[in-house]
């Protein structure tokens, strides 16, 4: 039987918890549905911080002019400055139900990371600020009894009726079975797409569903070419690339190629302060000039005793892989980190298909241009969040919800069977390597167009929709990469290596349709909620 509920929320990371929270307290049920548990998110592995504007010498302009030039010309000027303009409102609210930051005689700690100005990242029990932030904002969700938590429900498609999203085709954990559930509205927060690449910083869960799921149902989505990799990712045999948090080297962390040689002053004159980009590029280049597979993070001129209460989740990872962060140099390269491109939206979460909004890493909201600076995702998800929300409230006031019948009585078990799991996981190996080794941290065309070529070659063979998604998915990276023909923010093409002012627009990609580009994210004409 099909299910009703005024909006459905998908993702429970920070933008689909604020998401929630704001449609509750207008009066709403919402059904939150998420893959994995509630808890599970990119949000959650979130260590550095998040950016605000709250320290006595900072303001909103330094903080939108950092953004602005991170972003390498394709910020949206509007997008950032509701950032860090609502961002500040957002943090305090966040503080008020309970969110406990970092302090040090009751006033709150900022640290500084790449490309800030000022200190300006406030962070939770050291290095677990994501962690502290879900916990708070679940611990609010709970308060709202007009939120019904659905954890292990698996979003497959939207069901969209005359050009308008009215619900959504789930996985239902106890049935087992696809279900449909209804909505006046569904907002969108399913997070990034970092697990397109062998080497990510991300949880297993980041496989960018949410794109795939919008594309397929006609939405845009844009500026896929923009993967940001974080330069510092725990680089061991076996072992996940865990991140080692930027904040260290804002605590005065140090990069040494194998040699031992302090190496970021040959790249850049702000050495491990750079923005990521540089880097991360910085990292590849040196490893190749010596022929080695790593590089150092040298944070051993600080105290074991400082370090255990700054970065207490770092220090016991690395010990339990018997690194110890105060004595030991520690092994690292570059990973997958976040996706700046993802569906299109305009100031509001509105996305181009009606009663469909989104918010968060999905998002391509113009708020991170061709690079995010460091910190900034967490403030995006809880202020756009809290906008789609309202806007998602005031947009359907005079829309029903309408249950269809849409599938058979007996619905089919959806159980896979060990066959086609098996494929599914040769699949996305080899997709994740493909798109690492060729459309990764340094790219050109002849790479791209042989990852190009495999990538169709997979996407004919008979797919689950899982497989099907992720292709896709690496496809429309592969595509707007081969397409971009410069070098900028994120995106680095060893044949086109400069920025070039004539490509200062955004790709645009529609199923069906060749890429378009436009000159703005935000599509709207003074539409607000
Ligand atoms: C980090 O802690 O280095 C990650 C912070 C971010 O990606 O914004």
């Amino acid at each position: 039987m099909a299910l009703e509920t005024d909006f459905i929320v998908i993702g429970s990371g920070i933008a689909g918890l604020r998401a929630s929270i704001e449609l509750a307290k207008n009066g709403a049920k919402v059904s939150v549905l998420t893959k994995s548990k509630t808890s599970d998110s990119n949000t959650e592995w979130a260590q550095g911080g998040v950016a605000v504007v709250l320290s006595d010498d900072d303001n909103a302009e330094l903080h939108e002019g950092d953004t602005l030039v991170a972003g390498a010309g394709l910020c949206d000027e509007k997008a950032v400055e509701i950032l860090v303009t609502e961002g500040t409102k957002y943090i305090k609210q966040l503080i008020e139900w309970g969110t406990e930051f970092d302090r040090e005689g009751g006033k709150l700690v900022f640290t500084k990371e790449a490309a800030h100005s000022r200190r300006r990242i406030l962070h939770a029990h050291g290095d677990s600020t994501g962690k502290e932030i879900v916990r708070a904002l679940v611990a609010r969700a709970r308060q709202e009894q007009a939120i019904n938590l659905l954890p292990f429900s698996h979003a497959e498609s939207f069901i969209v009726r005359d050009g308008r999203c009215v619900g959504v085709r789930y996985l239902d954990p106890i049935l087992k079975a696809e279900r449909d559930i209804f909505a006046k509205g569904v907002i969108l927060c399913t997070g990034g797409a970092g697990q397109l690449y062998q080497h990510s910083t991300n949880p297993p869960v980041a496989t960018g569903d949410g794109m795939a799921m919008s594309y397929f149902a006609g939405a845009e989505i844009a500026d896929m070419e923009f993967v940001q990799f974080h330069p510092t990712a725990l680089n061991l045999e076996n072992a996940p690339r865990f991140l080692l948090s930027e904040a260290m080297r804002g605590e005065g962390a140090i990069l040494r190629n194998a040699h031992g040689k302090r190496f970021m002053g040959d790249y850049d004159e702000r050495l491990e302060l750079a923005p990521r980009d540089i880097v991360s590029r910085s990292i590849v280049s040196e490893m190749r000039r010596t022929g080695t597979r790593t590089v150092f993070l040298d944070i051993t001129e600080k105290s074991e005793e400082f370090l255990k209460h700054r970065f207490p989740k770092i220090y016991e990872t690395c010990k339990y892989f018997d690194l110890n962060i105060a004595k030991d140099l520690l092994p690292v390269s570059p990973a997958s980190h976040y996706t700046m491109g993802g569906v299109r939206t305009d100031l509001w979460g509105r996305t181009t298909i009606p009663g469909l909004y989104a918010a968060g890493e999905v998002t391509c909201t113009g708020v991170h241009g061709a690079n995010r600076l460091a910190s900034n995702s967490l403030l995006e998800g809880l202020v756009f969040g809290a906008r789609a929300g309202k806007s998602a409230v005031v947009d359907s006031s005079e829309f029903r919800v309408q249950s269809l019948e849409l599938k058979e009585e007996n619905p089919k078990s959806k159980v896979q069977n060990p066959k086609s799991e098996r494929i599914a996981t040769a699949v996305s190996k080899r997709v994740k390597r493909v798109m690492w080794e060729r459309v990764g941290i340094v790219r050109d065309a002849e790479s791209m167009q042989r990852a190009l070529s495999e990538f169709e070659q997979i996407s004919q063979a008979n797919l689950s929709k899982a497989s099907r998604n992720f292709v896709t998915l690496a496809l429309m990276v592969t595509k707007a990469a081969l397409w971009r023909e410069e070098s900028r923010g994120g995106h680095f093409r060893s044949d086109f290596p400069e920025r070039d002012k004539d490509w200062k627009v955004h790709s645009i990609q529609k199923q069906g349709e060749e890429i378009s580009t436009s000159e703005k994210i935000n599509f709207q004409k003074g539409a607000e909620a």
